[in-house]
Parts: structure tokens; sequence; C-alpha cells
């Protein structure tokens, strides 16, 4: 119900009394930059699962990223600059999500408390949500900063020592299973609040998006760990040449086969 009388409009009281569009615009924020970070994080598993289909292709996806078929050599800070967007998005998307953050053990307990007692999937998954947000704060800081400040050193060989030994693989572990669970839930929850897809039947229509939720979910955890797992093997077996770059095999027929780095053309040495 609006208020408008003279006092609340003489002293121009109206402002507060009407309500405030930021939580909704913050809300709408949110979404876009969850969404925006779960599209992303398709194409980061399809890239980096390329080592699936063999070293060369990772080793090729990487370089498209390094602009090494576009301007004839590698720019690592290429790479860097898209993780510091990414670090950007995410920032903004976690400064609107703690918001949501039960902010008190009282909250938290009584949270606790009320799953419990209604025993709703839902609820239940927005416990899981929060939790895995929470962990992602600790587990995708450290892997953004080392792709930040060391996005020269991405490769099949590169990847594969840093995964196994400089003992990443645990961390990975975790964030892929946080990760995943989180950006799944999240999809959901987006299509339920912004009511994507929605057939006649609701109940109908929230089931058949939990079964994709969960289907994608599974999806992506099996590419992911059998994508860790192929790093972990090249990494064992390279652990004896630790450091040496990947050199992709028809560069290797090469007299003087050299990994292109930073700014050199090896196309030119030949
Ligand atoms: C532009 C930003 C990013 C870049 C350039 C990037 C790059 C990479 C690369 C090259 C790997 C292979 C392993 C390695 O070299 O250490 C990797 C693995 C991984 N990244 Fe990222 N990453 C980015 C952002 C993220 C984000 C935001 C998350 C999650 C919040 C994430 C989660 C993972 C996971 C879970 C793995 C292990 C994949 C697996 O083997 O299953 N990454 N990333």
């Amino acid at each position: 119900m609006e208020h408008s009388s003279p006092l609340i409009d003489g002293v121009g009281l109206a402002d507060r009394t009407r309500k405030s569009r930021w939580p909704a615009r913050l809300d709408l924020t949110q979404s876009a930059t969850g969404l925006v970070l779960v599209l992303f994080m398709w194409g980061h598993m399809f890239f980096v699962s390329s080592i699936l289909v063999s070293k060369d292709a990772m080793w090729t996806i990487t370089k498209l990223f390094e602009g090494y078929f576009f301007f004839g050599a590698s720019y690592t800070w290429i790479v860097s600059m898209v993780v510091a967007l990414v670090i950007a998005l995410i920032v903004t998307h976690a400064l609107l999500a703690v918001r949501k953050f039960p902010i008190n053990y009282y909250q938290f307990k009584t949270f606790r408390g009320h799953m419990r007692m209604i025993d709703h999937e839902d609820t239940t998954l927005w416990f899981w949500q929060v939790f895995t947000g929470f962990a992602l704060f600790f587990l995708a800081s450290v892997h953004l900063y080392i792709m930040l400040t060391r996005s020269d050193r991405i490769g099949p060989f590169e990847s594969a020592d840093r995964v196994w030994s400089e003992h990443l693989w645990p961390l990975y572990i975790l964030l892929l299973l946080a990760v995943e669970l989180h950006g799944g839930i999240g999809l959901y929850r987006l299509a339920v609040k912004w009511g994507w897809f929605t057939g006649n039947d609701a109940n109908a229509t929230r089931h058949r998006l939990k079964m994709l939720k969960w289907a994608i979910t599974v999806f992506f955890l099996v590419l992911g760990f059998a994508t860790l797992a192929a790093y972990i093997k090249i990494g064992i077996e390279h652990q004896g040449h630790y450091g040496e770059r990947y050199v992709p095999s028809r560069l290797q027929a090469l007299p003087q086969a050299v990994a292109p780095t930073d700014g050199i053309d090896t196309r030119k040495s030949v």
C-alpha cells in the first residue's frame, strides 16, 4: 500500500516507503553472473578435457587461446586477461551471494532445523548450494591465482606436472566436486526461479528439471574425473622430466624442435 500524505511528501520520506528495486536488481545480477559462470565452466571443462583426445589436441587448444594461430606467436597474457575477467565475475557473484548466507549461528541452526523438519529436496539443495559456494571461495582462488600468474605453464606436460608433481590433484578433486554440484544446483534454481521451461504441470516440470540437473552434473563429474585421471597418468610418466615443455609431434620432426613461447614465432624458425 502506497503511503501518501502531505507530511511524508513534504519532508521527502516518500522514497523510503516506496519498495526499492535494488534487491531485485541485485538478484538479477547474481543470476546473470551465475549463468555466465556455468556456461564458462562448461566450455572450460571441454577445453581441459581435450587431453582425453590427445596431447596434441590439448596443446592446440592451449595455443589457440594464446593467439598463436592468429598472431603467429603465443601471448600468454591473453589467458591471464581472461582469468582476470573470470575472477571479477566470481567476486561479483560471491559478493551478491553472501547476502543470502545465514549470517549467524542462530540463523544457521534455524535453517538446519527447518531443513530436517520439512525434508524438502529444494531446501536441502539450497543448503548444498551455500556449502559448495563457501568451499569455492577457497578452492577456486588457489587455482585462479595460479592460472592468472602462470598462464605460460599450460599444456599437456605443463598441466600434468602441476597436477601430479606440484600436488594440485587433491585440490582439483575437491574443486571439481564443489563447482559441478554448485553449477548444477545453480542452473536448476535459476530455471525454477525465472520460470524457464515451465509446462502446464509445475510438479512435472520441476521433476524433469531435477532429472536434467542430475544428468548434467553426473556428465561433467565423469568427464572431469576422467580428465583428471589423464593428467595424473601423464604427470606420473613425465615426473622424471619435470618442467620440460611439451612440443607437439609435428614440431618434434623439425631439426631444432622448439616449443612456441611468449612472442616467439617458431613457424618462421624452420
Ligand atoms: C579463465 C580461467 C581459468 C583457466 C585459464 C583455467 C585453466 C585450467 C587448466 C589449464 C586446467 C588443467 C590443469 C592445470 O593446468 O593445472 C584446469 C583444470 C581445472 N579447473 Fe580451471 N581454469 C580456469 C577457471 C576455473 C574455474 C573458475 C574453476 C572452478 C571454479 C575451475 C576448475 C577447474 C577444475 C575442477 C580443474 C580440474 C579439471 C579436471 O581435470 O577434471 N577452473 N583449469
